[in-house]
Protein backbone atom coordinates (compact mmCIF):
# COMPACT_ATOMS: atom_id res chain seq x y z
CA UNK A 1 0.00 0.00 0.00
CA UNK A 2 2.00 3.16 -1.30
CA UNK A 3 -0.94 5.60 -1.13
CA UNK A 4 -3.47 6.19 1.35
CA UNK A 5 -7.05 4.80 1.06
CA UNK A 6 -9.95 7.30 -0.63
CA UNK A 7 -11.83 8.31 2.22
CA UNK A 8 -16.05 7.69 1.59
CA UNK A 9 -18.00 10.92 1.79
CA UNK A 10 -18.23 10.73 5.64
CA UNK A 11 -14.65 10.93 6.33
CA UNK A 12 -13.90 13.55 4.66
CA UNK A 13 -16.50 15.70 6.67
CA UNK A 14 -13.88 15.88 9.52
CA UNK A 15 -12.25 19.44 9.82
CA UNK A 16 -8.20 19.46 10.67
CA UNK A 17 -5.51 21.47 10.07
CA UNK A 18 -3.19 20.44 8.04
CA UNK A 19 1.16 19.56 8.97
CA UNK A 20 3.85 18.81 7.01
CA UNK A 21 6.30 16.52 8.98
CA UNK A 22 9.78 16.41 7.81
CA UNK A 23 11.91 13.64 8.39
CA UNK A 24 15.41 12.64 7.01
CA UNK A 25 16.57 9.17 5.68
CA UNK A 26 18.89 8.13 3.11
CA UNK A 27 17.26 9.35 0.42
CA UNK A 28 18.26 12.59 2.45
CA UNK A 29 15.31 14.84 4.11
CA UNK A 30 11.69 14.81 3.34
CA UNK A 31 8.42 16.45 3.85
CA UNK A 32 4.54 14.70 3.76
CA UNK A 33 1.60 16.26 4.61
CA UNK A 34 -0.33 15.19 7.55
CA UNK A 35 -4.28 15.79 8.72
CA UNK A 36 -4.24 13.51 11.79
CA UNK A 37 -1.65 15.14 13.60
CA UNK A 38 -3.13 16.02 17.40
CA UNK A 39 -1.24 17.08 20.52
CA UNK A 40 -2.09 14.47 23.31
CA UNK A 41 -0.37 15.69 26.47
CA UNK A 42 0.78 19.24 28.39
CA UNK A 43 3.46 18.12 30.36
CA UNK A 44 5.90 16.36 28.92
CA UNK A 45 4.30 18.14 25.49
CA UNK A 46 3.20 14.91 23.70
CA UNK A 47 1.83 14.99 19.66
CA UNK A 48 0.68 11.95 18.10
CA UNK A 49 1.13 11.60 14.06
CA UNK A 50 -0.82 8.67 12.39
CA UNK A 51 1.65 7.90 9.53
CA UNK A 52 0.35 5.34 6.26
CA UNK A 53 2.65 2.19 6.15
CA UNK A 54 3.52 3.16 2.42
CA UNK A 55 4.79 6.56 3.40
CA UNK A 56 8.81 7.02 2.98
CA UNK A 57 7.92 9.54 6.40
CA UNK A 58 7.35 6.43 8.47
CA UNK A 59 11.09 4.60 7.06
CA UNK A 60 12.59 7.76 7.96
CA UNK A 61 10.78 7.99 11.58
CA UNK A 62 11.64 4.51 12.10
CA UNK A 63 15.49 4.46 11.54
CA UNK A 64 15.76 8.64 12.96
CA UNK A 65 13.47 8.47 16.00
CA UNK A 66 12.79 11.81 15.32
CA UNK A 67 10.53 14.29 13.01
CA UNK A 68 9.32 17.96 12.65
CA UNK A 69 5.49 18.89 12.99
CA UNK A 70 5.51 21.99 11.19
CA UNK A 71 2.10 23.15 11.25
CA UNK A 72 0.91 24.91 7.35
CA UNK A 73 0.05 28.40 7.54
CA UNK A 74 -2.97 29.01 5.08
CA UNK A 75 -0.21 30.68 2.75
CA UNK A 76 0.65 27.11 2.27
CA UNK A 77 -1.22 25.26 0.20
CA UNK A 78 1.10 24.64 -2.56
CA UNK A 79 3.35 23.11 -0.08
CA UNK A 80 0.97 20.72 1.55
CA UNK A 81 -0.38 19.98 -1.91
CA UNK A 82 2.83 18.96 -2.71
CA UNK A 83 4.05 17.12 0.17
CA UNK A 84 0.90 15.32 0.25
CA UNK A 85 0.62 14.19 -3.27
CA UNK A 86 3.98 12.74 -4.14
CA UNK A 87 6.56 10.63 -1.86
CA UNK A 88 10.05 11.11 -1.73
CA UNK A 89 10.55 7.53 -3.03
CA UNK A 90 9.21 9.28 -5.99
CA UNK A 91 10.53 12.98 -5.99
CA UNK A 92 12.89 14.93 -3.89
CA UNK A 93 9.85 17.38 -2.57
CA UNK A 94 12.43 19.76 -0.80
CA UNK A 95 14.38 20.44 -3.52
CA UNK A 96 11.42 21.33 -6.34
CA UNK A 97 11.80 25.20 -6.60
CA UNK A 98 10.01 27.75 -5.04
CA UNK A 99 7.66 25.33 -2.96
CA UNK A 100 9.09 24.91 0.45
CA UNK A 101 11.49 27.08 2.78
CA UNK A 102 13.19 24.83 4.77
CA UNK A 103 15.07 25.87 8.89
CA UNK A 104 17.87 24.83 10.78
CA UNK A 105 16.42 22.47 13.29
CA UNK A 106 17.66 23.42 17.47
CA UNK A 107 17.42 19.98 19.04
CA UNK A 108 17.20 17.66 16.11
CA UNK A 109 18.72 16.82 12.77
CA UNK A 110 15.83 17.07 10.84
CA UNK A 111 15.05 20.22 9.00
CA UNK A 112 12.04 22.53 9.57
CA UNK A 113 9.65 24.50 7.19
CA UNK A 114 10.04 28.36 7.63
CA UNK A 115 6.46 30.05 7.61
CA UNK A 116 4.48 27.51 9.88
CA UNK A 117 2.06 28.70 12.66
CA UNK A 118 3.38 26.22 15.13
CA UNK A 119 6.97 24.40 14.21
CA UNK A 120 7.74 21.32 16.73
CA UNK A 121 10.77 19.49 16.80
CA UNK A 122 9.92 15.96 18.17
CA UNK A 123 11.86 12.91 19.36
CA UNK A 124 10.22 9.14 19.00
CA UNK A 125 8.56 8.13 22.39
CA UNK A 126 5.99 5.18 21.23
CA UNK A 127 5.43 3.78 18.08
CA UNK A 128 2.33 1.69 17.56
CA UNK A 129 0.23 0.18 14.74
CA UNK A 130 -3.43 1.23 14.52
CA UNK A 131 -5.66 0.18 11.94
CA UNK A 132 -4.05 0.42 8.80
CA UNK A 133 -1.83 3.48 10.42
CA UNK A 134 1.32 4.05 12.54
CA UNK A 135 0.92 6.27 15.58
CA UNK A 136 3.81 7.89 16.52
CA UNK A 137 4.25 9.70 19.38
CA UNK A 138 6.88 12.41 19.19
CA UNK A 139 8.01 14.15 22.74
CA UNK A 140 8.53 18.18 21.74
CA UNK A 141 12.09 19.12 22.28
CA UNK A 142 12.01 22.20 21.27
CA UNK A 143 8.25 24.59 19.71
CA UNK A 144 8.08 27.88 18.42
CA UNK A 145 4.71 29.39 17.20
CA UNK A 146 4.44 32.68 14.64
CA UNK A 147 1.37 34.96 15.99
CA UNK A 148 1.41 36.26 12.59
CA UNK A 149 0.41 33.24 10.92
CA UNK A 150 -3.19 31.61 10.16
CA UNK A 151 -3.76 27.68 9.65
CA UNK A 152 -5.08 26.19 6.63
CA UNK A 153 -7.68 24.39 7.43
CA UNK A 154 -8.92 21.28 5.19
CA UNK A 155 -11.92 19.53 5.03
CA UNK A 156 -13.54 17.56 2.89
CA UNK A 157 -10.71 16.96 0.32
CA UNK A 158 -10.38 21.23 -0.08
CA UNK A 159 -8.01 24.16 1.74
CA UNK A 160 -9.64 26.44 3.33
CA UNK A 161 -8.77 29.80 6.11
CA UNK A 162 -10.33 30.81 9.27
CA UNK A 163 -12.74 33.36 9.06
CA UNK A 164 -14.02 35.51 11.50
CA UNK A 165 -14.34 34.15 15.52
CA UNK A 166 -17.77 33.50 16.06
CA UNK A 167 -19.38 35.86 19.58
CA UNK A 168 -21.04 33.29 20.95
CA UNK A 169 -24.55 34.04 21.40
CA UNK A 170 -24.22 35.74 24.82
CA UNK A 171 -26.83 37.79 26.24
CA UNK A 172 -25.64 41.11 26.39
CA UNK A 173 -26.76 42.92 29.47
CA UNK A 174 -25.97 47.07 30.36
CA UNK A 175 -24.81 46.88 33.78
CA UNK A 176 -23.50 49.64 35.65
CA UNK A 177 -19.87 50.30 36.44
CA UNK A 178 -20.17 48.72 40.21
CA UNK A 179 -21.75 45.69 38.56
CA UNK A 180 -19.25 45.42 36.48
CA UNK A 181 -16.40 45.74 38.95
CA UNK A 182 -18.32 43.67 41.12
CA UNK A 183 -18.13 40.31 38.90
CA UNK A 184 -15.14 41.11 37.47
CA UNK A 185 -13.16 41.43 40.92
CA UNK A 186 -14.92 37.79 41.38
CA UNK A 187 -13.72 36.46 37.97
CA UNK A 188 -9.76 37.26 39.27
CA UNK A 189 -8.93 38.03 35.35
CA UNK A 190 -10.85 34.87 34.31
CA UNK A 191 -12.43 35.33 31.03
CA UNK A 192 -15.96 33.63 31.71
CA UNK A 193 -16.79 33.79 35.50
CA UNK A 194 -18.36 30.22 36.22
CA UNK A 195 -21.32 30.76 38.39
CA UNK A 196 -24.05 28.93 40.25
CA UNK A 197 -27.03 30.25 41.54
CA UNK A 198 -31.10 29.83 42.65
CA UNK A 199 -33.63 31.81 41.68
CA UNK A 200 -36.56 31.89 43.95
CA UNK A 201 -39.25 33.94 42.40
CA UNK A 202 -42.71 35.05 44.00
CA UNK A 203 -44.85 37.27 41.69
CA UNK A 204 -42.50 39.61 40.48
CA UNK A 205 -39.84 39.52 43.45
CA UNK A 206 -36.71 37.30 43.43
CA UNK A 207 -35.02 36.43 46.98
CA UNK A 208 -31.99 37.88 46.78
CA UNK A 209 -28.47 38.11 49.34
CA UNK A 210 -26.29 40.65 50.70
CA UNK A 211 -23.13 40.71 49.72
CA UNK A 212 -21.32 41.83 52.94
CA UNK A 213 -18.12 43.19 51.46
CA UNK A 214 -19.92 45.50 48.90
CA UNK A 215 -23.26 45.61 50.36
CA UNK A 216 -24.28 44.44 46.81
CA UNK A 217 -27.60 42.59 46.38
CA UNK A 218 -27.82 39.49 44.26
CA UNK A 219 -29.95 36.29 43.99
CA UNK A 220 -27.99 33.30 46.14
CA UNK A 221 -24.97 32.48 44.00
CA UNK A 222 -21.66 30.58 44.51
CA UNK A 223 -18.73 30.08 42.66
CA UNK A 224 -19.04 26.05 42.41
CA UNK A 225 -15.38 24.21 43.71
CA UNK A 226 -14.28 22.62 40.07
CA UNK A 227 -15.12 18.59 40.14
CA UNK A 228 -17.86 18.52 42.75
CA UNK A 229 -21.46 18.50 41.85
CA UNK A 230 -22.90 22.32 41.72
CA UNK A 231 -26.77 21.85 42.91
CA UNK A 232 -25.19 19.97 46.26
CA UNK A 233 -22.65 22.62 46.62
CA UNK A 234 -25.60 25.40 46.29
CA UNK A 235 -27.46 23.67 48.91
CA UNK A 236 -25.06 23.47 51.55
CA UNK A 237 -23.99 27.24 50.60
CA UNK A 238 -28.08 27.58 51.35
CA UNK A 239 -27.97 26.19 54.60
CA UNK A 240 -25.18 28.06 56.04
CA UNK A 241 -26.55 31.29 54.81
CA UNK A 242 -30.02 30.12 56.35
CA UNK A 243 -31.93 29.94 53.58
CA UNK A 244 -34.27 26.99 53.72
CA UNK A 245 -35.03 26.77 50.12
CA UNK A 246 -36.32 23.66 48.04
CA UNK A 247 -33.94 23.45 44.75
CA UNK A 248 -34.92 22.27 41.70
CA UNK A 249 -33.16 19.03 39.97
CA UNK A 250 -32.90 20.77 36.22
CA UNK A 251 -30.14 23.31 35.50
CA UNK A 252 -31.18 26.41 32.73
CA UNK A 253 -27.79 27.76 31.57
CA UNK A 254 -27.67 31.20 30.98
CA UNK A 255 -24.48 32.69 29.07
CA UNK A 256 -24.42 36.55 29.89
CA UNK A 257 -21.48 39.24 28.58
CA UNK A 258 -22.14 42.17 31.42
CA UNK A 259 -20.87 45.42 29.25
CA UNK A 260 -19.94 48.64 30.66
CA UNK A 261 -18.46 51.02 28.93
CA UNK A 262 -15.52 49.05 26.73
CA UNK A 263 -15.53 46.91 29.99
CA UNK A 264 -16.96 43.24 29.66
CA UNK A 265 -17.28 40.35 32.10
CA UNK A 266 -18.60 37.22 30.71
CA UNK A 267 -20.17 35.01 33.27
CA UNK A 268 -21.58 31.53 32.39
CA UNK A 269 -24.62 30.99 35.20
CA UNK A 270 -26.15 27.67 36.38
CA UNK A 271 -29.58 28.25 37.50
CA UNK A 272 -31.97 26.72 39.87
CA UNK A 273 -34.98 27.51 40.23
CA UNK A 274 -36.09 27.25 44.17
CA UNK A 275 -39.22 27.38 46.58
CA UNK A 276 -39.18 28.78 50.44
CA UNK A 277 -39.97 25.54 52.32
CA UNK A 278 -41.10 27.55 55.14
CA UNK A 279 -41.63 31.28 56.03
CA UNK A 280 -37.93 32.76 56.81
CA UNK A 281 -37.62 35.49 58.91
CA UNK A 282 -35.17 38.19 57.54
CA UNK A 283 -35.46 36.81 54.03
CA UNK A 284 -34.56 39.43 51.55
CA UNK A 285 -36.98 40.59 48.16
CA UNK A 286 -36.49 42.57 45.24
CA UNK A 287 -38.16 43.45 42.50
CA UNK A 288 -36.92 40.96 39.82
CA UNK A 289 -35.93 43.32 37.34
CA UNK A 290 -33.28 44.97 39.87
CA UNK A 291 -31.14 41.85 39.40
CA UNK A 292 -28.81 41.39 36.88
CA UNK A 293 -29.22 37.75 36.72
CA UNK A 294 -32.66 37.38 37.94
CA UNK A 295 -34.00 39.99 35.31
CA UNK A 296 -32.60 37.92 32.30
CA UNK A 297 -34.93 34.77 33.52
C1 LIG B 1 -4.02 17.39 3.22
C2 LIG B 1 -3.42 16.03 3.32
C3 LIG B 1 -3.40 15.38 4.54
C4 LIG B 1 -2.83 14.12 4.69
N1 LIG B 1 -2.81 13.53 5.90
C5 LIG B 1 -2.19 12.33 6.07
C6 LIG B 1 -2.10 11.72 7.36
O1 LIG B 1 -2.55 12.27 8.37
N2 LIG B 1 -1.50 10.52 7.43
C7 LIG B 1 -0.96 9.88 6.34
O2 LIG B 1 -0.44 8.80 6.49
N3 LIG B 1 -1.02 10.46 5.11
C8 LIG B 1 -1.61 11.66 4.95
N4 LIG B 1 -1.67 12.24 3.71
C9 LIG B 1 -1.05 11.55 2.57
C10 LIG B 1 0.48 11.69 2.56
O3 LIG B 1 0.87 13.03 2.72
C11 LIG B 1 1.01 11.14 1.23
O4 LIG B 1 0.75 9.77 1.16
C12 LIG B 1 2.46 11.46 0.97
O5 LIG B 1 2.72 11.22 -0.39
C13 LIG B 1 3.43 10.63 1.79
O6 LIG B 1 4.73 11.11 1.52
P1 LIG B 1 6.08 10.30 1.78
O7 LIG B 1 5.96 8.97 1.09
O8 LIG B 1 7.13 11.17 1.18
O9 LIG B 1 6.22 10.14 3.23
C14 LIG B 1 -2.27 13.47 3.54
C15 LIG B 1 -2.29 14.13 2.31
C16 LIG B 1 -2.87 15.39 2.20
C17 LIG B 1 -2.90 16.08 0.86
Amino acid sequence: MLTRKVPSKAERYFSTGVSMITSRGIKGPNVMAAEWVMQISYNPVLIAIFIHKGSQTLKNIEKTKEFGINVASKDQTTGANVAGGYSGSEIDKLKIKNVFVTSNPQKIKTPMISDCTVNAECKLVKKEKIGDHVMLVGKVVHIKHDDTKSPLIYHKGRYFSLDSTIEQDRKEVRVSKETLEFFSSLAQGRFVLKCAGVVVESRNKIIVINWQETGFETIPFIIPQTGKNQRDQIIKFLNKTGLDIKVDFEPIMKRLVLKNGKKVQRINFVLFNGQVKKSIPNITWKLKHQDVIASLI
